[in-house]
């Protein structure tokens, strides 16, 4: 058995947390020889139904879950981390901008960053959760200057997911069949997934799929399905969001095998991404690092929607820099 592992959840009392937690602990995450540490992070207000949340762990009885401790205060919640999930942001609310939404979370995202910087162990992993995912990831990267930029991620995993089931669904293939499917920029509306390097059974994607049925169904879906969520459920996807995060999480401490996965991850400047941003690439994971997948050829239809998505991203850089945030 392993040493335990320090998880510092953030949003535990919310309902991805809710979701999530029990999954940490049962073994999910990091496998079934790890033992965790939960240290879950809520404002003031949170922590009595986080406690309610640490109360039903208990009562699961994990073998795995070696202690829970809650805080309000991030300095603490990230003492000695080795994983940080960081879910808990500011929702948008009615006739909030884009602007006020980047602003309120830098202001959570920022001293979070700080606290890992100043708190977390050597070999801190970062999963941002809390929209908007990618730029509340560098926010928190640009305040912990001496943890490895690479150690700061975002989540596109969900994305993903919910690709593989779309292309599942369509041609009537098991998911497990598929490989090889790419999210490209930002955890919003303008992401682009691109199957033209996916197989299904072995054979290109693109010989079961045509671009027309790419372009008017599969892309939009994709990209409009937490909308969709919201709408159906009155609440944004939990569950499904949950199980992402396990996914990124153990693919990125255990590894990937030969088809990749994808997620957001600060740009070397692959495929034209500018660098620094944490935008969403196709990604393989060995020895604990997230590899981006080298030298596909981009044709001109996924061009055009990585550079619309990445736009996105830059223009999110530049209005949190002008805010002051980073
Ligand atoms: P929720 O409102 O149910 O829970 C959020 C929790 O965060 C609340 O308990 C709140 O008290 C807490 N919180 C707020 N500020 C905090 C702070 N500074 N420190 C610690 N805790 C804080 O929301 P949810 O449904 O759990 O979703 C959480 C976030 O995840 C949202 O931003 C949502 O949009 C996002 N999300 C992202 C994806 C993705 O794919 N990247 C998918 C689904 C949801
Ligand atoms: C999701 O993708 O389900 C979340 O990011 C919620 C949203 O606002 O789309």
């Amino acid at each position: 058995m392993n040493q335990p592992v320090n998880v510092t959840v953030t949003g535990a009392a919310g309902q991805i947390g809710y979701a999530l937690l029990f999954r940490i602990a049962s073994g999910q995450l990091l496998g079934p020889d790890t033992p965790v540490r939960l240290r879950l992070l809520e404002i003031p207000q949170g922590v009595k139904a986080a406690e309610g949340t640490a109360m039903e762990l208990d009562d699961c009885a994990f073998p795995l879950l070696a202690g829970i401790d809650i805080f309000d205060d991030a300095n603490a919640a990230f003492d000695g981390a080795n994983v940080g999930l960081l879910v808990g942001a500011r929702p948008r609310t009615a006739g909030m901008e884009r602007g006020d939404l980047l602003e309120a979370n830098g202001g959570i995202f920022g001293p979070q960053g700080k606290a890992i910087n100043d708190n977390a162990a050597s070999d801190i992993r970062v999963l941002v959760v809390g929209n908007p995912a990618n730029t509340n990831a560098l926010i928190a990267q640009r305040h912990a200057p001496d943890v490895p930029a690479e150690r700061f991620t975002a989540m596109t995993r969900l994305d993903h997911n919910r690709a593989l089931s779309q292309l599942a669904q369509k041609t009537g293939t098991p998911v497990s069949q598929i490989e090889n499917l790419t999210i490209w920029g930002n955890h919003s509306a303008t992401q682009y997934p691109d199957v033209f390097h996916a197989t299904i059974g072995g054979r290109p994607a693109t010989e079961l799929v045509d671009e027309a049925w790419l372009d008017g169904e599969f892309i939009p879906t994709v990209a409009k399905r937490g909308a969709a969520i919201i709408d159906a459920r009155g609440a944004s996807s939990a569950a499904s969001a949950a199980n992402a995060a396990i996914d990124h999480v153990h693919d990125w401490v255990n590894g990937t095998g030969s088809s990749w996965t994808s997620a957001a991850i600060p740009s070397d400047g692959s495929y034209g991404v500018p660098e620094g941003i944490i935008s969403s690439f196709p990604v393989r994971s060995s020895g604990g690092r997230w590899e981006i997948v080298q030298g596909l050829e981009v044709n001109d239809f996924s061009r055009q929607r990585i550079d619309a998505s990445v736009a996105e991203l830059v223009g999110e850089r530049d209005a949190v820099q002008e805010l002051g945030l980073i």
